[in-house]
């Protein structure tokens, strides 16, 4: 009878433990399998860099850097910094994305670097790069232009970022 009850308390502590460490997990959402990530007094430093991911995979909602670069990532369909309030890095370059909706990087306040080149991205809307007051760097991608329409959008965008935030904007080779 007392050594059943052992068992019992240990069990129940075993459910709670498992609640505890589950809990946690959502507080801040959790780290994907395939990549690595670091807490630091920042927040998470998630490293998704090469893992053949083919989308975007859910992310601790406390992630400050985030490095996507060299997968095979066709669309955005986050709005990264509503997801991630903190993010201040985000790599994404060596994709495969082909658009990049126009509020992907609403509420971007805190939003320092965005490495986009190398991926296949035919048009970008003028307003994308607004309201991002701390950027300052933002590695642009090669527009894949195949009308007159389009290059002028890229320009309109171009020259927009330019005025408002004084962004050093590196363009970067062909896709
Ligand atoms: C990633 O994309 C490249 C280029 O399209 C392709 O060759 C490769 O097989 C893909 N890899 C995976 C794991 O999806
Ligand atoms: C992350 O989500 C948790 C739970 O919803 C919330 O309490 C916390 O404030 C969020 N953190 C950030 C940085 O948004
Ligand atoms: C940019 O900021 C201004 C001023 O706060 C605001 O009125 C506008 O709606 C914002 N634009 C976007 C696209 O967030």
């Amino acid at each position: 009878m007392k050594r059943c009850n052992m068992i019992r308390m240990s069990m129940d502590m075993c459910v709670l433990l498992l609640f505890a460490v589950v809990s946690t997990g959502l507080v801040n959402g959790i780290c994907p399998s395939t990549c690595l990530c670091v807490d630091d007094s920042s927040g998470s430093n998630v490293d998704c860099y090469s893992r053949y991911l083919g989308h975007i995979p859910a992310l601790p909602n406390d992630t400050y850097h985030l490095n996507l670069l060299l997968n095979n990532i066709t669309v955005i369909d986050i709005q990264f910094c509503k997801e991630m309030p903190q993010l201040q890095y985000i790599f994404i370059d060596f994709n495969l994305i082909t658009d990049i909706p126009v509020n992907t990087f609403a509420d971007c306040e805190k939003l320092y670097r965005i490495d986009l080149h190398n991926n296949k991205i035919r048009s970008i809307e003028s307003n994308t790069f607004v309201n991002m007051t701390n950027l300052y760097y933002l590695e642009w991608p090669t527009i894949q232009m195949d009308s007159e329409e389009k290059s002028a959008s890229a320009y309109v965008t171009f020259s927009t970022i330019n005025m408002i935030n004084h962004v050093f904007i590196a363009e970067i080779g062909a896709n």
